[in-house]
């Protein structure tokens, strides 16, 4: 009887980095060896994938890695696999390097690549890493929680100062298009007043009459926060001392919000995401997602995960309105 060939897969990072994502990496190379599954480490994303940049990897090389942000594979944000050229390419090195599947690790955009890369006949799962929570097919996604984390620790430090002067602070958090992290940061900050992307642009003035407001009804400092997406923190700053006379300053966390090490809650998700993703791959099952819903983790049809889009969390919104009373 002739043996049955080795099944050998493939793992990428790609787009923003996300704290968690060396745990799922871990998992799924550990995975993978109890299984009998040979891995691949594809460097940089697909713009690694595109240039062929490999590195097997065994039980040893993701050792001591579990408690480490970033990603030891690299990461980018690959202008090529815009293109059909490239994904068509993208797709021919996976042949090429006979990968039975590609697992990729990413956000939204990441996994749209990966979507591109079923159609052209490669098997994909995708794992959601992103600290900007901005996948609808998902109630998690690895670095978030550190994300959040390390944006509430900077409000406590920056809340003490602000405190001590009496001033008003704003601090602007990451989420380009999304407002997830900012309200969060907010709710678990105490902040009285979040701007977010989904909410449409600043209204200084609207900010500025409730920060007297607050101010009459006995506060004696106030804090902000800004999503990155909405900008213009040290315009705002410098409005709000100018109208009101209250010192003012603005503070950008910006990517000091992407790394450190990952929280209990995201190593926990991204080491569940990355078994559940190989044992899926050895039980035949391709194409898919793992997701989080409902208090737990399952797989669902790539197509499926990316057509929804998130909605925005109103609640969350009016909630810290309430609170700042
Ligand atoms: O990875 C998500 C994210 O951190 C967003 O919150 C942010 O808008 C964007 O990436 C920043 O991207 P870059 O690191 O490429 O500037």
């Amino acid at each position: 009887m002739a043996a049955t060939k080795q099944k050998k897969i493939g793992i990428l990072t790609s787009g923003g980095d996300a704290p968690g994502m060396n745990a799922a990496i871990r998992a799924i190379v550990r995975t993978a060896q109890y299984h009998n599954i040979k891995t691949i480490g594809i460097m940089r994303g697909y713009d690694g994938l595109l240039e062929g940049e490999i590195e097997e990897l065994n039980s040893r090389s993701v050792s001591d890695i579990i408690h480490r942000g970033g990603t030891i594979l690299y990461t980018a944000r690959c202008e090529e696999m815009m293109t059909d050229d490239g994904r068509d390419r993208a797709a021919q090195v996976c042949k090429v390097l006979q990968l039975d599947a590609l697992v990729v690790i990413g956000g939204d955009g990441s996994l749209r690549g990966a979507a591109e890369l079923a159609k052209r006949g490669v098997n994909v799962i995708g794992i959601p890493g992103t600290i900007d929570l901005d996948m609808a097919c998902t109630e998690y996604t690895i670095g978030f929680d550190t994300a959040v984390n390390s944006g509430m620790e900077a409000i406590n430090k920056i809340r003490d100062t602000s405190t001590s002067h009496e001033r008003c602070s704003i601090v602007e958090v990451m989420g380009r298009n999304a407002g997830h992290i900012a309200l969060w940061c907010s709710v678990t900050g105490g902040a009285e007043e979040v701007m977010v992307p989904e909410m449409g642009p600043m209204d200084e003035d609207r900010i500025i009459q409730e920060i007297l407001e607050n101010r009459s009804k006995g506060k004696t400092h106030n804090l902000i926060v800004v999503a990155e997406g909405i900008g213009g923190s040290q315009h705002l700053a410098k409005s709000i001392e100018k109208i009101t006379g209250i010192e003012t300053r603005a503070t950008i966390l910006g990517h000091l919000q992407r790394g450190g090490s990952p929280s209990a809650v995201d190593r926990m998700h991204a080491s569940m995401m990355g078994y559940l993703a190989v044992n899926a791959i050895n039980e035949g099952a391709v194409n898919k997602v793992v997701v989080y819903r409902n208090g737990k983790h399952e797989l669902i049809d790539l197509d499926e995960a990316l057509a929804a889009t998130r909605e925005f969390d109103q609640s969350l919104y009016d909630m810290i309105k309430i609170l700042a009373i």
